[in-house]
């Protein structure tokens, strides 16, 4: 069966990513322009990372780009735990401007656990630039440092979602677009 055949539906086509992905864009750019200390872009591993290869192509600002990733096991509901960071940040992100990039929002315990990581490195301010955000699925709440802000692609109805980064099993991930497989699949 080709990949076409697993996906139900398309919630949202590549050129409807990429028009947002260039507004967010021109935003974080004008946003971030005054500053004399240009922003350090983070993409949290492995979801983000079509969006922030795209995201940042667009950034008119002399920016640097580094990852990281969280082990959502044993995440739990609260951030005082120790939660587990498989890899940490190359760039020194103290004193600089950070911006989270995040493939979808979803509990918020995963963005929680890293502003409060990020900001024990001493970051001035921490913003989230995600493409996704399913706030019927909130249940951990996360504080932006500094003046950072929020800035979000689409609000995402409460299906699970695969494609552009977004996987089930590892898998779909490098599908161009973002949709819904067919039920058997996740079956
Ligand atoms: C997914 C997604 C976000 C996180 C959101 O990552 O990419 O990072 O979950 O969920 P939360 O708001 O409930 O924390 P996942 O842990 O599946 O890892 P992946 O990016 O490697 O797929
Ligand atoms: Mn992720
Ligand atoms: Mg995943």
């Amino acid at each position: 069966m080709d990949l076409e055949n697993h996906v139900e539906k398309i919630l949202w086509t590549e050129q409807q990513i990429s028009h947002r992905v260039s507004e967010l864009a021109s935003e974080i750019t004008q946003d971030f322009t005054p500053q004399n200390n240009a922003p350090a872009f983070v993409g949290v591993a492995t979801g983000a990372f079509l969006f922030l290869a795209d995201l940042v192509r667009k950034i008119q600002l002399p920016i640097s780009v580094d990852f990281i990733r969280v082990d959502s096991y044993g995440l739990g509901t609260v951030s005082n735990g120790n939660p587990r960071i498989p890899f940490d940040l190359k760039v020194d992100v103290q004193g600089k401007h950070v911006i989270l990039v995040e493939d979808i929002v979803d509990t918020g315990s995963t963005l929680s656990c890293l502003i409060d990581h990020i900001k024990s490195k001493g970051a001035s301010s921490i913003s989230v630039c995600t493409l996704l955000d399913k706030p019927a699925r909130r249940k951990v709440h996360f504080e932006l440092v500094g003046k950072g802000k929020y800035y979000c692609g689409f609000e995402c109805p409460d299906y699970f979602v695969v494609g552009y980064g977004m996987d089930f099993a590892e898998l779909y991930r490098n599908l161009p677009y973002i949709g819904v497989l067919k039920p058997e699949i996740y079956s």
